[in-house]
């Protein structure tokens, strides 16, 4: 299938136009089309000529001049322009942009599936095993799903990772800590698991440096024994969570099954929020780092024996060319580390899940660390020259003071009071917005406006930096907002709706003509041939707010139709027709787009 989106056809176009123009000496250069910035002169402009002229010496107006004299492009636009330093414009002819919009009027809303298809492993939300989930792990949950989705619509297979942190020493701090309150575990609450949690790796940390400045500062007898008791208190639970670690490890069945046990009441609720945030993501897709556990021994001998690790001061380390800080797998004192078990993931899901890429998406404090992770895989012969390894790098979540997100005690917020508050907030606004609306209607009204607020903003924002949350904006029916374009969507299933109550066929009808006269309805089209393009983006890019952007132009193109087309009411018989295929192609592009973001729909509000 040719593409439809004209962007990708203009660059075409210009990239062979370059290509005759001036051959091999512009060979690889970027045709640079984009949508008009100032839509007065065109629709789409190519802004090739400046970066050419600066690589052949000579002025851009020239290249621009030469660039219009090899274009062949009559068949789609009204004779390009040159503007400014060399800017070409075009201009669509009104039958280009109808045919295109007919056949972007299929199944596959004119997403065309990847040349060449991957296997993809993409490792998101990699909660913590015994913590609650908080809201720093909204977006490695919603980003990831939201990359998966759009990959998979491409043709890729993705297999979701969820990389649980549900092994180790704190995990274990926790798990002795609760054996030994006599915990009834058949009744363990998330809660009582968090607190406990918290508890417990607070009574694990010895406080050595308190201990030594009072020893050295010679401040008094009971407070140095006050530390002592401390410190001794704190290797106590190490101790012991060592031991259970080792209990664990061997096998024995009391502990594993309690282990067990602490799994499946993090799980449960993490299902339960997957199930709200409508994310893709199920006990199938767990892959924790206990999954390694066996693998990692004999990974560190191996790559010890092929000379790509070494031993330094005890410790076994893979040295990165072009880094200076190594890598280290194993400790001195024997233990695997987060990294070791990385590196066995990457083995695992290339050698025997058959992955040739595999997307992490994990909070951007972690860069140094995938740094480190995909220099040492290469250089281990893990990864070699067929297989990507990306880390999609998302910034903080922050609150309106600039600070990270956190309650007023300083807490990281549990996500589900996160997602309750915005719920909450919502069904006020829908309460007063539409009284009329039966109570349960409300309350799934308000339930997919509060979510699909949070999501969206989260998703439009530029993924790697860190975004401020605010309620009162992110559910604001104006603006760039989740709750403006699930408007733009339910306005569409009323029109449909009065059109019934009228008696006029709503049925969508392929071979009904389309008239693009108003300028609106040129826009509408417009904002509609780039859904194909948005899709490829948010691949190519590994960012969700390519969707976003494409979704809100296309809602307010729809609103400015709306205001100044009448549909229903319209002059003549063709263009009541026309307009209502205008309203199902926006609606079904709409409703794809809200799939593949993750974001719920409703048919009224
Ligand atoms: N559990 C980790 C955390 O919460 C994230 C794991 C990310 N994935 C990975 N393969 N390292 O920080």
């Amino acid at each position: 299938m040719p593409a439809l989106d004209p962007i990708s056809i203009l660059r075409e176009r210009v990239s062979a136009a370059i290509l005759a123009a001036f051959g091999d000496e512009a060979a690889g250069a970027d045709p640079l089309v984009a949508p008009a910035r100032n839509p007065e002169f065109g629709d789409f402009q190519s802004n090739a000529a400046m970066p050419l002229a600066k690589r052949l010496s000579k002025k851009p107006r020239e290249i621009a001049q030469a660039l219009l004299e090899h274009l062949q492009v009559e068949d789609l636009v009204e004779p390009p322009t040159i503007a400014g330093p060399g800017f070409l414009n075009f201009r669509l002819k009104p039958e280009t942009v109808a045919s295109l919009l007919a056949s972007l009027d299929s199944d596959a809303l004119g997403v065309v599936p990847a040349a060449e298809t991957q296997r993809v492993a993409l490792d998101m939300s990699s909660v913590n095993v015994a913590k609650q989930m908080h809201v720093g792990h909204i977006r490695s949950t919603i980003i990831g799903d939201c990359l998966s989705n759009v990959l998979e619509r491409l043709g890729h297979t993705v297999i979701r990772q969820n990389h649980l942190g549900d092994w180790g020493v704190p995990i274990c701090m926790t798990l002795s800590s609760l054996i030994d309150q006599g915990i009834d575990f058949e009744a363990l609450t998330v809660d009582q698991l968090s607190n406990a949690y918290r508890a417990a790796t607070a009574a694990g940390k010895p406080d050595y440096r308190g201990l030594e400045a009072v020893r050295r500062f010679d401040l008094g007898p009971k407070a140095a024994a006050e530390l002592e008791e401390q410190v001794a208190g704190a290797e106590e639970v190490i101790a012991r969570a060592k031991d259970t670690l080792l209990r664990l490890q061997s096998g024995d069945a009391e502990v594993v099954h309690r282990w067990q046990q602490l799994i499946d009441v993090t799980m449960e609720e993490c299902e339960r929020i997957y199930g709200r945030l409508h994310v893709h993501l199920t006990r199938e897709h767990d892959a924790g780092e206990s999954m390694y556990r066996d693998r990692l021994a004999p990974l560190v001998e191996r790559l010890l024996g092929e000379k790509h690790a070494e031993f330094s001061e005890g410790a076994v380390i893979v040295r990165i060319e072009g880094m200076d800080e190594p890598f280290m797998i194993r400790k001195s004192d024997g233990g695997f580390l987060y990294a070791t078990t990385d590196m066995a993931a990457i083995d695992y899901r290339v050698r025997e899940l058959g992955c040739t890429r595999i997307i992490y998406v994990v909070d951007a404090r972690q860069r140094l660390h995938f740094r480190q992770l995909f220099g040492a895989a290469q250089k281990a012969g893990l990864s070699d020259g067929n297989v990507e390894l990306v880390h999609v790098a998302f910034g903080a979540i922050l609150g309106e003071d600039g600070r990270p997100l956190k309650t007023r005690s300083g807490e990281n917020i549990k996500l589900s009071d996160l997602l309750d508050e915005a719920v909450e907030r919502a069904a006020k606004v829908v309460r007063e917005k539409n009284p009329e609306l039966e109570a349960a209607a409300q309350q799934r009204v308000a339930e997919a406006v509060g979510i699909g607020a949070i999501k969206y903003a989260d998703m439009s924002q530029d993924v790697s930096k860190d975004y401020s949350f605010s309620f009162d904006r992110m559910l604001a029916f104006e603006g760039d907002t989740g709750p403006y374009l699930l408007n733009a969507y339910v306005r569409i299933q009323s029109i449909f709706r009065k059109a019934q109550e009228a008696g006029v066929d709503v049925g969508e009808h392929s071979d009904t003509p389309l008239l693009l006269e108003e300028p609106q309805e040129r826009t509408l089209a417009l904002a509609m041939l780039r859904y194909p393009g948005a899709v490829n983006s948010v691949a190519e890019k590994l960012e969700p707010h390519h969707l976003c952007t494409f979704a809100y132009s296309l809602a307010t193109a729809f609103a400015s139709f709306y205001e100044h087309c009448p549909v229903l009411k319209a002059d003549s018989a063709e263009s009541k027709a026309s307009r209502l295929r205008l309203c199902h192609l926006t609606s079904r592009l709409l409703e794809d787009a809200f799939k593949l973001l993750g974001l719920p729909l409703v048919e009224q509000m």
